[in-house]
């Protein structure tokens, strides 16, 4: 059944001093409220679909570690995953492959909108990126995605432009 939900922002700072506007910081209980936010959304609404859609590559055993240590104790899964980023699947995780098939409702979606702005993980918005730019699967492992850069993507006849905003921070 088709349902729409709305939320206001957590409390803002403004709304604490009976100021109008719209661009105030949280107040301490508005940070309360947006850090609440996720756990009410998966009690009413569910969390498969958007909470989950677009989750960072799972990592399954490795999630925590770092590459160094990742090579010291699964030296050849480290190996296998060089000499095949897209198809290597972690242990209890998943694979680019996985995430790519994970994504197409999200691809889906994202071809209704003219505009469309998705905040999300590295390996997540390498396979989106992958998607507009049409990069095959070697490439698409190692699309460089810096952070703290708007990446801007527009799709013409034959192939897509793009812009990078890097903020200097
Ligand atoms: O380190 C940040 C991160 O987004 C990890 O969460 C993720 O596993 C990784 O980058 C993906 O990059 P790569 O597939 O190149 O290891």
């Amino acid at each position: 059944k088709k349902r729409i939900w709305l939320s206001r922002h957590g409390e803002s700072q403004f709304n604490v001093q009976d100021k109008i506007g719209g661009d105030a910081d949280l107040s301490p209980r508005g940070e309360l409220y947006a850090n609440t936010l996720p756990t009410l959304i998966s009690k009413h609404i569910g969390d498969d679909y958007p909470l989950t859609a677009l989750d960072e590559l799972d990592t399954g055993v490795c999630d925590g570690m770092t590459y160094d240590e990742i090579a010291e104790k699964f030296p050849d899964d480290f190996l296998q995953r060089d000499q095949d980023k897209f198809n290597y699947r972690y242990r209890g995780g998943e694979s680019y492959r996985d995430l790519v098939l994970r994504l197409e409702p999200v691809i889906m979606e994202l071809e209704q909108h003219e505009k469309i702005l998705i905040v999300a993980h590295q390996a997540t918005i390498r396979c989106l990126y992958a998607y507009f730019m049409n990069l095959d699967h070697e490439q698409l492992p190692y699309a460089r995605v810096p952070l703290h850069t708007l990446i801007e993507l527009t799709p013409t006849a034959y192939h897509c432009e793009e812009n990078y905003y890097k903020v200097d921070i």
